[in-house]
């Protein structure tokens, strides 16, 4: 996930329904009231119309509970050998609550049963201090992601760091040869 601006626990007892599924046509509204409701990551309006266009372009999975949808996570393939998580978030009345692990191991297991074997994420390096981040960060590492590289690709301002996480898997038949990147 591009910055924006400066800026196993058990799951909520009060939820018994939790479901993840891919969003469904219109459902980017409730996707765009976590972001709006997360302003220290997604602070302004051209990132958050990025976002909201990412949502239905890409394939995207949504963590549903009795109180509607709780998180979302978005995937970008870079041919068959490697996805992105172009951009995750959880509502943050219900952050902690282990949603978030969950969206990524859902993540994991459909492109671990697709045969890719590498998963990156891009977010700010801690090069540029901040402390929503740095809770970023976190989780990443928590989620076994690790840090690979630091770039500039969102300019010297907001130094890019990607992290990467390996997939152990089996390709399946068929999936051979060069990956087409795209
Ligand atoms: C990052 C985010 C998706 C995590 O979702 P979450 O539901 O709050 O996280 P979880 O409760 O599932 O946490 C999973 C694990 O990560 C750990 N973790 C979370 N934040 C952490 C941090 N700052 N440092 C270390 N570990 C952290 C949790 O302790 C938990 O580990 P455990 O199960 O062993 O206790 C969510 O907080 C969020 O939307 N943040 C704002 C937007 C953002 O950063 N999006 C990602 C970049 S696009």
């Amino acid at each position: 996930m591009a910055p924006i601006d400066e800026g196993v626990k058990p799951p909520n007892r009060s939820e018994s329904f939790m479901e993840i599924r891919l969003l469904k046509r219109g459902e980017e509204v409730a996707c765009e009231g976590i972001l709006r409701a997360l302003p220290d990551w997604f602070g302004i309006e051209e990132g958050i119309a990025h976002y909201v266009k990412a949502l239905s372009s890409m394939e995207t999975w949504v963590l549903e509970t009795e109180s509607g949808i709780a998180g979302f996570l978005t995937l970008h393939p870079y041919g068959n050998s490697a996805a992105d998580v172009y951009v995750m978030a959880v509502s943050p009345s219900m952050r902690d609550q282990g949603l978030g692990r969950r969206l990524m191991q859902h993540a994991e297991s459909i492109l671990r049963d697709r045969g890719v074997e590498f998963m990156q994420v891009k977010t700010l390096a801690p090069s540029r201090p901040s402390k929503a981040y740095a809770r970023t960060r976190g989780f990443y590492l928590k989620m076994g992601f690790r840090p690979l590289e630091e770039n500039k690709l969102w300019g010297e301002k907001n130094p890019c760091l990607i992290m990467v996480k390996h997939l152990p898997c089996q390709k399946p038949e068929g999936i051979k040869g060069e990956a087409k990147l795209g």
